[in-house]
């Protein structure tokens, strides 16, 4: 019997990408975040990718000083992102990898247009997804965004790839006894406030029933790992 082929939405954000220089791309960290999804596509499974665009700008902070409309901070945020889209496409495109960019904002120029069910024959093709320009609209995170195409592709998770093994009572990085929680409820991530995403994503994964994972991407290997197995380490939302 033939198994059902795994579907997943991998979320990073931008600054991942920008490594120690804090801004920009580090074509280092690009090369080693492609050569992780190359093992992903390899294994047969279906990868979308969502990538922020923090690296480059940030909406909220554009529109912190006064001068940019928080409005035109987001839509120049939405750009950062296919940025990093069309950065990541190179980078797998150089380790060969077939993959395509759609963009939520029509920037025919340089790339597709997000057409779901473009999308869809994509990923059966064995073609990574690169989804950019968030949700095309102002006022939501590249989280919701993620969320959002991982509901309307079927995914079977959302991966939210970071630099921490998972969801913690407390910060790690500055608490030496804070615990990992291995799975919390939508209900949880919500009322807790852990900020695993915003609560426009999250409730939209509760709404769908989308289990939302979050591991750490820079230990090699355990994309896979997780993805694969439901396992390795990391904490999951369900
Ligand atoms: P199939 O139809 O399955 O063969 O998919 P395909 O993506 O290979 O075919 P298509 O002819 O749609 O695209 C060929 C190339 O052009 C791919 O690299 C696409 O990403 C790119 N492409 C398609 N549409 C657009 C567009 O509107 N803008 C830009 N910049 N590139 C596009």
């Amino acid at each position: 019997m033939e198994t059902k082929k795994r579907r997943v939405l991998v979320k990073f954000s931008g600054e991942a990408l920008a490594g120690e220089n804090g801004f920009g791309i580090d074509s280092s960290i690009l090369g080693y975040i492609a050569s992780e999804i190359k093992t992903l596509s390899e294994s047969g499974i279906e990868v979308g990718i969502v990538i922020g665009g923090g690296n480059i700008i940030r909406g909220v902070s554009a529109s912190a000083g006064g001068i940019i409309r928080r409005t035109s901070g987001d839509y120049m945020g939405m750009l950062a992102t296919v940025i990093n889209a069309v950065a990541m496409q190179e980078a797998l495109e150089h380790i060969g990898i077939d993959v395509r960019v759609q963009s939520a904002i029509e920037i025919k120029e340089i790339c597709e247009s997000y057409i779901y069910r473009k999308a869809i024959r994509h990923l059966e093709k064995g073609r990574i997804v690169i989804f950019g320009a968030g949700t095309g609209n102002p006022f939501f995170t590249t989280d919701t965004a993620a969320t959002l195409r991982a509901v309307e592709i079927g995914a079977d998770m959302i991966v939210k790839a970071t630099k921490v093994d998972g969801v913690f009572d407390k910060d790690p990085h500055k608490f030496t006894d804070a615990k990992k929680l291995d799975v919390l409820s939508y209900d949880q991530a919500l009322k807790d406030n852990i900020k695993v995403m915003d609560d426009t994503a999250i409730a939209l994964a509760k709404d769908n029933k989308l289990p939302i994972v979050v591991c750490n991407m820079f230990k090699k290997g355990n994309l896979l790992e997780i993805i694969k197995n439901d396992g390795g380490i990391c904490s999951v939302v369900k």
